[in-house]
């Protein structure tokens, strides 16, 4: 069934307190709720109880009296003829968590007991009104057996515990903050623990702890600083200083996001939480920060204000990854930490705003809000955030803040509030902007530039186009705002005059109509602009901007964004000229050039070694795929052309890639930035001379893995050999296996890597795998490794015979049955089928036909299935 953000309507009662009580056992888990229902003015005596079929029901008082008069249906509890006063509910419920593979509500993990709330799980627990707008304080009784689960936790503080006859315990946990029932979270297990102490700014001490299975205790000091490190950020950039005295983490094995915020006690995928250097990247260490952090920000921004229903998601997603997008910032580069989200927003969200499934970031409506928990919420969402904070300043953003929580503390609030607050603390008009939280499309920016040296005077003329997306079809201009510089002929940044005002070096454009012409005065020598820095605002840009305007504004932007920009939009013209045209692939002598002196640039006393490895990166199939068009993608041609640039640049910069791989290899590990980034700039090297045809760099990559001493550089050799048909990759594979099978996150990269591989018939390898000790479907993890990595095989996912696609079905039409939200994230590598051409698209549209005529599909894959379909 399909919910409508227009058929709002508030609950007809509040509830003002619950008090729940859990009696776990290995089956037939009991939880009784009392709840103090208040009803709205108007009620009709009726009260609607989400509740999911799993669940047993045992028994409903009201006012201490069995209460029989209700009628239950599949989506839940119609209890009748209430009491048009507060009153007492108290219901009890029977639930089996050892059977629940969906891993949503209560459910087992490694014979644990844990919970996932969010967006609906709380109704897999217990009849509720389970919407973000229903707000109570919680008491949480849990009793179990002591010796199984010692460990017994829910949000807010430890009131009571003690022993009970049969070797079982219990543990009574109060929450004084209201929340809504999808921030609940109940933990019982054996499990190990570390603790630490923060001193919040007014001077109350707060208690942190991470939980996790006792062999894993020595990994969680990175994740215990990055906690230490957020709560600080927090307090010093916003003011928000943390409300209780303790704050639990717990991880574990079986989970299908990332990581939860549930209130004081944030439960997390164990991906994000583990790590030693010899058994996480560098790149999960950052995941890590990002992401405790997120969840830790979200006690602000989620928990004490909340969203009135699901459509507002944005409201506290999209604003929590701009805070720990900022505050990754501020731990390391800002520059590269920039470029990462801009490539990440480009590849998947600009992807998903120009297919089947694209949504304004406050979507209208949805089948299962699960399947909403999307790129476009997320990351576009942090877009939209981060506009106010460019057009409003940092104090003004800060100011906007600072009023929405004035107003908005307790509450379950909407966008609209949000915009409201930013707009009022600022005294600012911004109608133009609102179109951002109804519109679904990427805005297309056209910017055309030209100097009139009489007049002394650049011009820049603007125009904007929003795409038409499935259910909209006319769009009207949006305020995007534009950062523009004008960089001079000796490279430095011309003080700009627009109006007649000195505006600075750099100015913010508020470009909210559909054409608009701005001229600088006062420009004494023609200038390349150097438009949309730091990417502000998330658009198509298209300039008309020369080769030699970009290969000057890659030398000498102040801008680090638009500096990589320079170089990417080379590459990009290259890459799409390659694969438009007609096989003879030919090289752009200017890109070898260019590309040189970025490698030199390394050498340089203060060089940025991690910016010039990102800057060194040929964009993604996935990016290019994106900007073809629709009915013409072939992956196997990009796949050629892509390849035929990284071995003909690999070739032609053969010394200079040897010279700096061996001048960044460090003796010895160390996870300080500098050691980090020559790291990945080494390993970027090594990327790169992979793909020469010479046995003695298959040898000396496998020397590196062999040798390396930390899982970084491990990885790093993995991959550089996975494509390569040599002993070296079997080798180097066994031997991996060998040294790590007994750890499950270091097996996900294993599959992981096997999975991505472009050696053609993988798929043969990948089947084996899936039989393997090392997979198991119900692990969410392990099947976002191995069938999530192999969809990224532009070979073998998009074979020509279609055995990719029928193989992701057959694994969806699996996985259905067990875990809807794991299966609709799978099937998601079909939504954009008709991108591709016709022989390829008509494949996938048979595979999403066979899927959708599956019986008993999943809510969530039939969703993702029909739109694509019907698009
Ligand atoms: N609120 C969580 C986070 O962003 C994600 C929860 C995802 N839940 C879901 N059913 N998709 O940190
Ligand atoms: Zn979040």
């Amino acid at each position: 069934k399909e919910i409508f953000l227009r058929d709002y309507k508030p609950p007809s009662h509040s509830f003002a307190k619950v008090e729940l009580a859990f009696d776990l056992r290995e089956q037939g888990t009991t939880v009784r709720s009392i709840i103090s229902a208040v009803p709205a003015s108007g009620s009709t005596g009726e009260l609607f109880l989400h509740g999911d079929e799993s669940v047993k029901l045992d028994g409903v008082t009201v006012n201490g009296s069995a209460h029989e008069r209700y009628e239950r249906g599949s989506k839940g509890l119609t209890l009748k003829d209430l009491p048009n006063e507060p009153f007492e509910l108290s219901i009890t419920t029977t639930i089996e968590p050892q059977e629940n593979t969906a891993l949503e509500g209560l459910y087992k993990s490694s014979g644990n007991f844990c919970t996932q709330c969010e967006a609906e799980g709380f109704r897999r627990i217990t009849f509720y009104q389970d919407r973000p707008d229903c707000m109570s304080t919680f008491t949480t009784r849990i009793e179990a057996d002591k010796a199984k689960y010692p460990v017994l936790l829910s949000n807010g503080n430890l009131i009571d515990s003690g022993e009970l006859e049969g070797g079982r315990h219990f543990t009574v946990w109060e929450d004084p903050w209201v929340k809504p029932c999808y921030l609940f979270a109940l933990v019982a297990g054996n499990l190990g623990m570390i603790e630490d102490k923060f001193k919040t700014m007014s001077g109350k001490d707060v208690t942190l702890r991470i939980f996790t299975e006792k062999h894993n205790i020595d990994k969680c000091a990175h994740a215990m600083t990055s906690l230490i490190k957020s709560m600080k950020w927090d307090e010093e950039t916003f003011g928000l200083e943390y409300d209780l005295d303790l704050f639990n983490i717990v991880a574990v094995d079986d989970f299908n996001m990332g990581a939860m915020e549930n209130k004081s006690l944030n439960i997390f995928n164990s991906r994000l939480v583990l790590a030693t250097p010899q058994s996480a990247t560098d790149a999960d260490y950052a995941a890590i920060e990002g992401v405790v952090a997120h969840e830790y920000f979200h006690n602000y921004t989620g928990n004490r204000v909340t969203c009135r229903d699901w459509f507002q998601l944005s409201l506290k997603e999209g604003l929590t990854v701009y805070r720990d997008q900022e505050f990754s910032a501020d731990m390391n580069s800002r520059g590269v930490k920039r470029i990462g989200d801009v490539s990440r927003l480009r590849t998947a969200q600009f992807a998903q705003d120009a297919g089947p499934m694209a949504h304004p970031i406050r979507p209208e409506s949805y089948i299962k809000m699960d399947n909403f928990y999307t790129v476009t919420v997320y990351e576009k969402g942090a877009e939209v955030v981060r506009m106010y904070e460019t057009l409003l300043g940092k104090d003004g953003f800060r100011k906007g803040m600072d009023l929405y929580f004035q107003r908005h503390d307790g509450q379950a609030v909407t966008t609209e509030d949000f915009f409201a607050a930013m707009s009022d603390a600022n005294g600012a008009d911004l109608s133009t902007f609102k179109p951002w939280y109804s519109q679904a499309g990427t805005p297309r920016v056209t910017a055309n530039g030209s100097y009139d040296a009489d007049a002394k005077t650049f011009t820049l003329s603007l125009t904007q186009v929003v795409p038409k997306t499935p259910g909209q079809d006319t769009k009207i201009p949006v305020m995007c705002p534009v950062a523009v510089g004008l960089v001079g002929p000796d490279g430095k940044d011309m003080e700009l005059t627009l109006d007649g005002k000195s505006v600075g070096t750099t100015t913010v454009l508020r470009f909210d109509k559909a054409e608009a012409t701005y001229t600088f005065t006062g420009v004494e020598a023609k200038p390349v602009p150097s438009i949309l820095r730091n990417f502000s605002a998330p658009v198509r840009l298209t300039t008309n901007l020369t080769q030699d305007d970009l290969v000057f504004l890659m030398a000498n932007d102040s801008d680090a964004f638009n500096r990589w920009e320079a170089g990417q939009t080379l590459l990009r013209t290259l890459l799409l000229d390659l694969i438009k045209g007609d096989g003879q692939y030919k090289m752009d002598a200017a890109i070898t050039t260019a590309m040189r002196a970025i490698i030199a640039g390394a050498k340089e006393p203060n060089a940025d070694k991690a910016f010039i490895a990102r800057a060194m990166m040929v964009p993604s199939a996935g990016e290019l795929s994106d900007m073809l068009d629709e009915g013409t993608v072939d992956p196997a041609k990009i796949h050629e052309a892509r390849t035929f640039v990284m071995k003909t640049l690999a070739t032609e910069l053969r010394a200079d890639l040897e010279a700096t791989m061996k001048a960044n290899s460090a003796e010895k590990y160390s996870n300080e930035p500098a050691d980090r980034a020559a790291r990945s700039l080494k390993n970027t090297c090594i990327g790169y001379l992979s793909y020469l045809d010479d046995a003695a760099i298959a040898a000396m990559t496998y020397e590196r893995f062999a040798s390396a001493d930390n899982m970084t550089d491990k990885i790093a050799a993995l991959n550089s050999l996975s494509d390569k048909e040599c002993d070296e990759r079997i080798k180097a594979f066994a031997e991996f296996y060998e040294e790590w099978n007994k750890d499950p996150l270091v097996m996900n990269k294993w599959l992981g890597l096997q999975a991505m591989s472009n050696l053609p018939n993988n798929i043969a390898n990948v089947k084996a795998l899936m039989e393997g000790p090392a997979f198991d479907i119900k692990n969410p993890n392990k099947v976002y490794s191995l069938i999530g990595g192999f969809c990224a095989s532009s070979v073998n996912f998009h074979a020509a015979d279609g055995s990719g696609y029928e193989f992701l079905a057959d694994v969806v039409i699996k996985l259905d049955d067990l875990n809807g939200q794991v299966a609709s994230r799978m099937v998601s590598a079909f939504t954009r089928w008709k991108k591709y051409e016709p022989s390829r698209s008509s494949a996938m549209r048979a595979q999403l036909e066979r899927i959708r005529a599956k019986k008993g599909l999943s809510e969530n894959v039939f969703e993702i299935v029909s739109k694509s379909l019907e698009a």
